[in-house]
């Protein structure tokens, strides 16, 4: 899409598009670096919602330290596009990949996430015939019982190896509290949410106890960032998602005081029965998995099902006075799944279109 779309009003737009509000996302950031400050702890926010490097730099314009990422091709994305302190909160594993994180090193601070000595090793090896030193992050399972090496003596285990080797530096330690997100009771979550950090922090101070330095306890998503933020001994944390919000933080993880920014833009095409509206964003347009699109400014509308290309709405009373041609806003379920389906971010100011940014980081997967 050209760049002389900016100044467009949203009805004059071609749909499907994704939209994000600006203000809101701002007011989302000011808000998440804003917290995180308060509570005297870094915000290292993941990039995986938004995948493109100048919203990462209005993150860091706000307080945040450099960004987390999952894929080396992503943090290649963010440090071409200015963002020097880039965690990869993921194992890295092949020849290739370590060479890219080597030749990284030389205009970036990646730092590189770890769960065994089999994937420290060759990527010092890599990183002394560069004549780099990569800092490392061991991940502790904490519960999610995905990655990470086990908390207690493996972990200490496994800092004592990557202490004694060159071309690699510990930099701390690292867990994600992801399976304590939708827990509905406040002070349940909190309690485990400590518990969880607790255990986190204790592993630090293991290793700092066997004389190796060892800084940074990064943790928190999202869906958790007001809890873990408030736990002793965590130094940052990675809560990237708010920035867009969505109603799985909202409904199923209940974030309250975030605002939704990210949206789809989409036309009536069809309008086969008085209840039943068809839109042109089905699948490929916006994922449902996690959480279903909820529709803007028509309270009585709801997504029923969504077709490769086809949105079915349910039309209540209020509603059906929809007709083809009209213009429907969807709040997209989750931004993450959602946001890899599009080329590009259309940024309104109101009603205005500001800006157009390229997902740079899309289809970065390697
Ligand atoms: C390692 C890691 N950190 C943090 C997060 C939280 O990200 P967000 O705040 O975007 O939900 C996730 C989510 O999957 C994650 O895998």
């Amino acid at each position: 899409m050209p760049q002389s779309l900016v100044g467009v009003r949203k009805h004059e737009l071609d749909t499907p598009v994704l939209c994000i509000d600006l203000d809101r996302m701002e007011s989302n950031i000011r808000k998440m670096a804003g917290f995180c400050r308060e509570h005297g702890v870094q915000w290292r926010p993941h990039e995986k919602c938004h995948k493109t490097p100048a919203i990462a730099l209005k993150e860091i314009e706000a307080g945040a330290i450099g960004v987390t990422c999952a894929k080396v091709s992503e943090a290649e994305v963010m440090a071409a596009g200015g963002v020097r302190d880039i965690l990869i909160a993921n194992m890295i594993v092949g020849p290739r990949k370590l060479e890219r994180v080597a030749a990284l090193r030389r205009w970036a601070d990646p730092i590189v996430a770890c769960d065994h000595f089999a994937q420290v090793q060759p990527l010092a090896e890599v990183c002394r015939s560069h004549g780099v030193e990569v800092r490392m992050l061991i991940e502790v399972n904490v519960g999610l019982d995905r990655v990470g090496v086990s908390p207690g003596r493996d972990t200490l285990e496994l800092a004592q190896a990557i202490d004694r080797l060159k071309g690699v530096k510990l930099a701390g330690i690292m867990g994600y509290e992801g399976h304590l997100l939708q827990i509905a009771d406040p002070a349940e979550k909190a309690q485990k949410i400590r518990e969880n950090m607790a255990l986190l922090v204790g592993c630090k101070e293991q290793i700092a106890k066997s004389g190796i330095d060892c800084g940074i306890v990064s943790a928190g998503g999202t869906g958790s960032y007001q809890y873990t933020v408030k736990c002793p001994g965590v130094t940052e944390v990675q809560a990237g998602g708010g920035i867009f919000m969505d109603p799985f933080y909202r409904l199923k993880c209940q974030v309250q005081e975030l605002d939704y920014a990210l949206t789809v833009l989409a036309t009536v095409v069809s309008r086969p029965t008085l209840e039943r509206a068809v839109l042109d964003a089905g699948r490929k347009t916006m994922n449902p998995d996690v959480a279903m699109p909820v529709v803007v400014g028509h309270d009585d509308a709801e997504v029923k099902r969504l077709s490769a290309e086809h949105c079915e709405l349910k039309l209540g009373p209020q509603s059906q006075n929809l007709k083809i041609g009209d213009q429907v806003e969807l709040v997209v379920g989750y931004g993450d799944f959602t946001t890899v389906l599009h080329d590009e971010f259309y940024g309104f100011r109101g009603d205005r279109l500001e800006v157009i940014w390229p997902i740079l980081g899309r289809g970065k997967l390697q």
